[in-house]
């Protein structure tokens, strides 16, 4: 079984969503014999803006960098990603990262009756870390656009692990992780987090 892991917080050591994202992939690898985990880090290692060139494969480099993208996400059972919320969406890393994935004929494609997700049949875990609170919001554009995406391409499996309230005290950082820890999803149960 293959899990891919994506982090995109530039806070480092300091990241929410990387210590959670650490915290998820370590007890699938317990749980599941095996497992083979790859990882992408959109921080230290980015994929670029899609522009003109990239459509056009002008940079041979950067071609093959987002087909390894678009492969590892096809060829992963379970997708683990560390979502923050930037600007009430995600960072735009992780934004640069689902151009690459959002290829039509690979994770979707239309129909004369609309459009039809061709990527269904994986677990996508997102741990989403946020420094206000936004449940139910109508300033959330974070999981609703993450949520989207995935349907789109045939992924209604997804779970959100929450940290919310991060920057409003150390307090409630604090409880926010020992909740969200307290709530990994895990192999065994299909659904713990969702919304
Ligand atoms: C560039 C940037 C933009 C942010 N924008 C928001 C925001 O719009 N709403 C919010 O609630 N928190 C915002 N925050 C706070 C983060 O969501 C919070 O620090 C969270 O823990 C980030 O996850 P991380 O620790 O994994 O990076 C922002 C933080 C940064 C660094």
């Amino acid at each position: 079984m293959k899990l891919l892991h994506i982090d995109a917080s530039v806070l480092g050591d300091n990241s929410v969503s990387r210590h959670l994202t650490a915290a998820v992939v370590a007890q699938f690898k317990q749980q599941i014999d095996g497992l083979q985990v790859d990882y992408r880090d959109l921080d230290a290692n980015p994929v670029p803006h899609l522009r003109s060139g990239s459509l056009a494969k002008t940079d041979p480099a950067e071609a093959a960098d987002a087909e390894q993208v678009l492969e590892q996400f096809l060829a992963a059972d379970i997708v683990v990603i560390g979502a923050p919320m930037y600007n009430f969406s995600v960072p735009s890393t992780l934004k640069a990262w689902i151009d690459r994935v959002a290829v039509a004929g690979r994770t979707f494609k239309y129909t004369e009756n609309g459009p039809v997700g061709l990527a269904g049949g994986k677990r996508v875990i997102v741990v989403s870390s946020r420094g206000g609170i936004y449940t139910d919001s109508p300033a959330d554009f974070q999981e609703p656009f993450l949520r989207q995406t995935f349907a789109f391409w045939g992924i209604n499996d997804i779970e959100f692990v929450r940290a919310e309230g991060i920057a409003y005290s150390p307090q409630h950082r604090e409880d926010a992780i020992a909740g969200a820890l307290a709530a990994l999803p895990s192999h065994e149960t299909a659904e713990v987090a969702a919304a």
